[in-house]
């Protein structure tokens, strides 16, 4: 059977790959359209998400659905999900054997919903593709491989912490819309190389 985003949410709600599985309430697979053209990955729930089994759905989901309507946009057009998929307890950072044993779910959710932009939220999303940067050296620096761009930026519930970062947040989400509309571009099919003249058809044609 094929994969789907179905299959992958089935799995990580019964997963017990790693200790968290212990202490959770809910896992949080993710959620959004199939077909989201921009997914935000995140680090792994907190209280909230733990108890409702959905991603951002706190205070610092709240400040993102803020950041989206800056650029018109609602958290049901994109897809949201974590680097880890079960609430390490106190939300303490992640380990890295639990990164490792939870990594193929993300893998997964990525490669069936291939957005055009992958925006990392906070550092342990952004070493998936910026290994050993720095966030507040990289954040709103893309990277683009082929027609995918990847767009780190802080953590919300860090600038939710530090103010001075909001404004840092808003410059990095308005970048969105613009590398959209490049990859839209550059995704376009090329125009049909342009009909030969009709002298050189006609020369062509009598050769037969
Ligand atoms: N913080 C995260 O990194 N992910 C969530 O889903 C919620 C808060
Ligand atoms: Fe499984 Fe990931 Fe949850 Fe660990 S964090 S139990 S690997 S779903």
């Amino acid at each position: 059977m094929p994969d789907s985003l179905e299959q992958i949410s089935s799995e990580v709600r019964v997963c017990q790959k790693c200790p968290l599985s212990n202490g959770r309430v809910h896992a949080v697979p993710g959620e959004g359209p199939a077909d989201a053209q921009i997914m935000f990955i995140g680090e792994g729930p907190g209280f909230h998400e733990d108890q409702q089994g959905r991603p951002f759905v706190g205070a610092s989901g709240q400040y993102l659905e803020e950041l989206l309507a800056g650029i018109g946009m609602n958290r049901r057009q994109v897809y949201i999900a974590n680097v880890i998929k079960c609430r390490p307890p106190g939300n303490r950072d992640p380990e890295p054997s639990e990164l490792a044993a939870c990594q193929g779910y993300l893998d997964r959710q990525i490669e069936l919903i291939q957005p055009w932009v992958i925006v990392t939220l906070g550092r342990f999303s952004m070493a998936r593709y910026f290994p050993g940067q720095s966030i507040s050296r990289i954040h709103g620096r893309t990277k683009r491989v082929g027609n995918v761009y990847y767009l780190p930026m802080f953590h919300p519930a860090a600038a939710l912490r530090t103010p001075e970062l909001r404004a840092e947040m808003g410059r990095d989400i308005r970048r969105i819309p613009e590398l959209l509309a490049e990859l839209a571009a550059a995704r376009a099919p090329k125009p049909a190389a342009p009909p030969q003249a009709d002298g050189e058809q006609f020369e062509q044609l009598s050769l037969f």
